[in-house]
């Protein structure tokens, strides 16, 4: 009898030390993929996925992360590869714009064909890679191709998440600029590109917000009827923007699928615009197929993505909202579609666009603390032997409190949230460095997100 029970209390202590076993088949398909995003270089020059797509900086890549990193960074190759010297990337705009050389086009005239822009992230690459059907308009997203990246031209073959990777290996990854495979690089093999789908599906938002929100803030309360904008009078954002999300209604609005580049819009001179004087001439980007239409990305994202448009020379969610004001968006072909289709131009007053703007950090803060939530409640599931991944979560986790302090604050809004979320932070932080107090930090912080999520909205 004894044996027995002795037999069972390690039996039940082995279960709370393992609690994830036994894992299953979806789970292994995810890590396998983890690992190749931040290991595999594909026999290439160093780089690996996550040398642009990086989890501190929203699975992205920014100016003011780059200037943290040391100049050997694979990030850096052509500045310390003679290959590389020139036609690979544009040392100065990738250092100080976040932009990356890309030819979409293909490999035959590097030195004029190519584009620059900067890193998507892949926080809810779940719901932004394909129009998601909404009612009454399922048969007309029939048509579409997958909606990857900025352009839906980053992807060779089928356009689709998995074969992205193929893409990037083959423009971001190789030994020297004649990119041939086998020498170069190595292709992925099925499974690696199995496996680096279902972990980039994981990442960040799984499912499209239901607009409206019951949120508590005045101010939020007016960006969003704004957003909605239910008569389609004037801001129209969840005309392309639906939910705040990626897929939109264009395709009942506008004559196609993609919407012209937003980014040209505002110059028209053949070249991108940036204000400030960009170090050197950054070519007009034609988009997808050389159409110069560019997919619509979600937005709940984008306040603390910025730089933000496929250029970057957005700096602010507000600045953002006032592309939508300039004439040039107004004269642009999309511009004049929506106002033949509901009679008025975009015309948004000064407040106007400072709500908006608040709407944006606020969808954007909830969105970091439901992420900060998961992981840290991930993290509690974690026994004794996967400590190293609790404690990865966790960091991940401060990085998603530290954004949703930096949207709200960065304009005085909601101080007593921005309040404990500096607590919540600060538990994090103990969390990490914990070493037997672990799981209460965590659990203190998880009550102090929850406290800042009921000042935003109602529960
Ligand atoms: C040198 C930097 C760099 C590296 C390395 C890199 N990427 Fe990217 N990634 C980019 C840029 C720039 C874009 C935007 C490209 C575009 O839209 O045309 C992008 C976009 C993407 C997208 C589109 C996301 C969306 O929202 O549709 C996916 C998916 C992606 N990358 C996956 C990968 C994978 C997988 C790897 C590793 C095999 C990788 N990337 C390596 C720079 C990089
Ligand atoms: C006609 C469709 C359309 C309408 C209407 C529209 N947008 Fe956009 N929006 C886009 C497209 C397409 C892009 C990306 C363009 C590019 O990079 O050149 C974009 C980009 C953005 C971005 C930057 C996202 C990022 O990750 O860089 C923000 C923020 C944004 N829009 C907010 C709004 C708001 C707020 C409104 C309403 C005032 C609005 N949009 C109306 C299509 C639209």
């Amino acid at each position: 009898m004894k044996t027995i029970l002795a037999v069972v209390v390690l039996f039940v202590c082995l279960y709370s030390l393992f609690p994830g076993l036994p894992a299953n088949t979806g789970s292994d398909l995810v890590a396998k993929g983890e690992d190749i995003f931040f290991n595999e270089t594909f026999g290439g020059n160093g780089r690996t996925c996550v040398t642009c797509h990086r989890p501190e900086d929203n699975w992205r890549i920014t100016p003011a992360f780059i200037a943290t990193l040391p100049d050997d960074d694979p990030l850096f190759a052509h500045e310390f590869m003679p290959e590389f010297r020139e036609n690979f990337e544009k040392a100065d705009l990738l250092r100080e714009w976040g932009l990356i050389l890309m030819n979409p086009d293909g490999f035959d005239d590097l030195e004029n064909d190519f584009v620059m822009r900067t890193v998507n992230s892949l926080r809810s690459v779940r719901t932004s890679i394909e129009g998601m059907p909404h009612e009454g308009m399922e048969n007309q997203l029939d048509f579409m191709e997958p909606l990857t990246g900025w352009a839906g031209d980053g992807a060779p073959g089928d356009g689709s998440l998995r074969s992205f990777a193929i893409g990037a290996i083959i423009q971001h990854m190789p030994r020297t600029l004649a990119r041939e495979p086998g020498v170069d690089f190595r292709l992925p093999t099925d499974e690696e590109l199995d496996a680096l789908e279902a972990f980039m599906l994981t990442l960040g938002r799984q499912e499209e917000l239901s607009l409206p929100l019951p949120l508590k803030g005045d101010l939020a309360l007016r960006g969003q009827d704004l957003f909605i904008d239910r008569d389609n009078k004037n801001g129209r954002c969840n005309v392309c923007h639906i939910n705040a999300g990626a897929s939109s209604l264009q395709a009942s609005v506008l004559p196609q699928g993609r919407i012209v580049n937003l980014g040209s819009i505002v110059h028209a001179t053949g070249e991108e615009f940036a204000p400030g004087k960009p170090t050197e001439l950054i070519p007009l980007d034609d988009g997808y197929k050389d159409t110069h239409q560019f997919n619509t990305p979600p937005v709940v994202e984008a306040a603390d993505a910025g730089p933000l448009f496929h250029s970057g020379f957005v700096k602010s969610v507000e600045e953002a909202v006032d592309i939508y004001n300039l004439d040039t968006f107004r004269e642009s072909e999309v511009g004049i579609a929506l106002t033949r289709r509901f009679g008025t131009e975009t015309d948004l007053s000064a407040s106007e666009v400072l709500a908006i703007g608040a709407f944006l950090r606020v969808i954007n803060a909830l969105d970091n603390i439901r992420e900060t939530t998961e992981l840290l409640e991930t993290s509690l599931e974690k026994g004794i032997l996967e400590n190293e991944r609790a404690r990865e979560l966790i960091r991940r986790a401060a990085y998603e409190t530290e954004d949703a302090i930096i949207v709200l604050d960065g304009v005085n809004l909601h101080p007593l949230a921005v309040g404990r979320l500096r607590r919540a932070e600060e538990l994090i932080h103990s969390a990490r460095e914990a070493t037997f107090s672990r799981s209460g930090h965590v659990r203190d912080a998880l009550v102090e997100l929850q406290r800042a999520r009921e000042i935003l909205i109602e529960s």
